[in-house]
C-alpha cells in the first residue's frame, strides 16, 4: 500500500489527463507542471503552494513536542491514527486547509481533562498544520498559512476531486428496497457526502443515480422498506464500490 498514492503515482497520470484536454480545447499547448492541475480562480488547493519550507521546518519541532507521542514521530500513526497517506485522505479529502486546522486547534493536544486543547497559540498551531502537508507531499510556496488563508484551500488529489477513499465517514440520501438473500440496498442514492462534526444531513438534495449495498446492517430494515432513508455509513472501497458499512439508517420520508 503507498503511503501517501493519492497525492502523488495514482493521481499524476490524471493530471496529465486533465492537463491534455484543457490543451486539445483551447487549440494551444499549455505547460502545466505536474500536481499542478488547472483550477477556478477563485479556488485554491492544496497543490497550490499554501505554506512555506520555514513555517514545516518549525511545525516539525512542535510537532514533535506536542503531538508525535500518540500520532508517531513521522505522523504514520501510534497510539493514535496517521495524520498522512490513506488515513489523511480518508478523513480530510473534500475538506478545506481552514477545517484541518479548526479542528487542531480547537481538540488537539489531546489530554484527559481537556485543558492542553488550543493551549498552543494560533501561530504555533497553523506551523503543526504546514508540517503535516508538507508530509502529505504537498508543495511548499512563498507565503505562510494562516487561519485566514486557509479557508479556502480544498483538500483534493492532484487532478482534482474524485471519488472518496475507501475509510470516509459518509452520510447517502436514497431509496430502501431488498436486494439479494436478506442484503438490502439505497438505489437512486446520492453521492456520499462527508459527514464533518456537529453537521445536519442535508434534506434538499436531489435523488442521483447510485446504487450502494448496505453492509453490517444490525436492525431489521424490514419496516423501512421503500422509504427514502438517510444512511450514515463507512466507504468500503473507494467510493463505496464494495457497499457502505452502516452506522446508522433512518427514515426521511415515507415513500421515495
Ligand atoms: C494524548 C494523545 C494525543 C496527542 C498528544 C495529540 N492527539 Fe491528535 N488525536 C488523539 C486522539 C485520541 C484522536 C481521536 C481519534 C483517533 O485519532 O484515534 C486524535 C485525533 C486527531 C486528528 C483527527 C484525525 C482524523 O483522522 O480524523 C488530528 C488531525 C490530530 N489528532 C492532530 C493532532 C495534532 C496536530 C496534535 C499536536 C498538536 C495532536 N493531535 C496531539 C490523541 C492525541
Amino acid at each position: 500500500m503507498s503511503e501517501s498514492g493519492r497525492g502523488t503515482c495514482a493521481c499524476l497520470a490524471r493530471a496529465a489527463v486533465t492537463v491534455a484536454l484543457v490543451a486539445w480545447t483551447a487549440g494551444l499547448v499549455a505547460v502545466t507542471a505536474a500536481g499542478a492541475p488547472p483550477q477556478d480562480a477563485d479556488e485554491s488547493s492544496v497543490w497550490d503552494g499554501v505554506y512555506t519550507e520555514a513555517q514545516a521546518a518549525r511545525g516539525a519541532r512542535a510537532y514533535a513536542e506536542h503531538c508525535g507521542r500518540c500520532h508517531g514521530s513521522d505522523l504514520s500513526g501510534g497510539e493514535y491514527r496517521a495524520l498522512r497517506g490513506d488515513r489523511f485522505w480518508a478523513s480530510w479529502q473534500g475538506t478545506s486547509v481552514g477545517d484541518l486546522l479548526q479542528r487542531i486547534s480547537t481538540t488537539m493536544p489531546m489530554s484527559e481533562n481537556g485543558a492542553a486543547a488550543g493551549s498552543l497559540g494560533a501561530g504555533v498551531y497553523a506551523d503543526i498544520v504546514a508540517h503535516i502537508l508538507r508530509s502529505n507531499e504537498f508543495p511548499a510556496g512563498t507565503s505562510a498559512l494562516t487561519a485566514d488563508s486557509g479557508a479556502g484551500v480544498r483538500i483534493v488529489p492532484a487532478g482534482g476531486a474524485t471519488e472518496l477513499p475507501a475509510g470516509s465517514f459518509i452520510y447517502v440520501l436514497g431509496c430502501l428496497a431488498p436486494g439479494e438473500g436478506r442484503d438490502w440496498l439505497v438505489r437512486q442514492a446520492t453521492l456520499p457526502a462527508r459527514v464533518t462534526s456537529g453537521q445536519e444531513i442535508d434534506l434538499s438534495m436531489p435523488p442521483g443515480d447510485r446504487e450502494f449495498a448496505l453492509k453490517f446492517v444490525i436492525t431489521p430494515l424490514g419496516p423501512l422498506s421503500g422509504h427514502r432513508v438517510a444512511v450514515r455509513a463507512t466507504l468500503m472501497g473507494d467510493g463505496g464500490v464494495d457497499g457502505l458499512n452502516v452506522t446508522s439508517v433512518e427514515s426521511v420520508s415515507e415513500s421515495c
